[in-house]
């Protein structure tokens, strides 16, 4: 039996949305010091201002839409996991957040001056459809930023835990089939999704930092607990599997240490563009 597009899509779409509602509050408490890093450069990327419609695209705990808040936009957040909006509205009891999808808007056709999405894109089944639902509900010459991982030759934090994965546990887990996680860290094919979407003059960075741990396990507690797809990958490892990766992961980390401090290089790339 062969499986459609449309059925490959909804599973991996469901895999997401369901992982998302379990790890919406650890995803807080253990990437809040990481994804927040790039939220500066990714609103200048939207040129977001002051008395701007501003809509925040899988908000998740509403940093994004509270630093746009900050800058005097008005903005909205959208997420489709409850848990993560239920986190948004407890942290910024100010701001509108709400339920939906990025791949079916909620909203009127132009109604915003920027969409931003920091770390959505890379978790979505339908990317080009949410790309192309940011475009219609962009007014004319309104701008759409997004940010995605940078590649793990780069970003070292994911090279340390899918090296550490590959070597010592099963890489090969069945996992709902979804579009490769780092395929919009290419700038070409960000630079081709954001034009097929409609937009143009498109532009794409690399943000660079270092991402400063608590500690030599926080690496690998923050995948296993906050995150979806590697989470997933981790927990359906052997319990000896799972050892062994830790204490690779811990040792990848410690290369990293100085004078008591851990500070792992991580790096964003965030893709710009204007609707015609
Ligand atoms: C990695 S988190 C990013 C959260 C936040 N933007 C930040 O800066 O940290 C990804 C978020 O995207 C949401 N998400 C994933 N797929 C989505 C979709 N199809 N529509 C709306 N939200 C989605 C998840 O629920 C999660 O809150």
């Amino acid at each position: 039996m062969t499986t459609s597009n449309e059925d490959r899509d909804n599973a991996f779409h469901e895999f997401e949305r369901a992982g998302w509602e379990r790890v919406a509050a650890d995803y807080h408490r253990f990437f809040a010091n990481l994804t927040t890093r790039f939220i500066d450069p990714l609103l200048d990327a939207a040129n977001v201002k002051a008395g701007q419609r501003v809509l925040d695209v899988a908000s998740g705990p509403g940093y994004v839409a509270a630093a746009a808040a900050q800058r005097g936009a008005d903005v909205v957040g959208i997420d489709f996991a409850e848990a993560a909006v239920a986190v948004a509205r407890r942290q910024y009891p100010g701001i509108l957040f709400q339920t939906g999808s990025a791949e079916e808007l909620p909203f009127p056709d132009s109604q915003f001056a920027a969409v931003v999405m920091n770390f959505g894109l890379l978790h979505l089944a339908q990317p080009e459809v949410a790309l192309a639902e940011a475009c219609r509900v962009l007014s004319a010459g309104g701008r759409v930023a997004f940010s995605v991982w940078s590649d793990p030759q780069v970003g070292v934090g994911f090279k340390i835990i899918l090296d550490a994965i590959a070597e010592h546990g099963n890489m090969a887990i069945p996992l709902p089939d979804g579009p490769a996680f780092f395929r919009f860290s290419d700038p070409a094919e960000s630079t081709r999704a954001l034009t097929d979407a409609g937009f143009i003059a498109p532009s794409v960075e690399e943000i660079r930092i270092a991402w400063e741990l608590p500690h030599e396990d926080a690496l690998f507690e923050t995948f296993l607990h906050g995150a979806v797809r590697t989470g997933a990958l981790l927990q359906a490892q052997t319990p000896q599997a799972l050892a062994d990766i830790r204490w690779a992961v811990r040792d990848g980390v410690m290369a990293f240490a100085e004078a008591g401090r851990i500070r792992l290089p991580m790096a964003a790339v965030i893709s710009s563009a204007r609707k015609r």
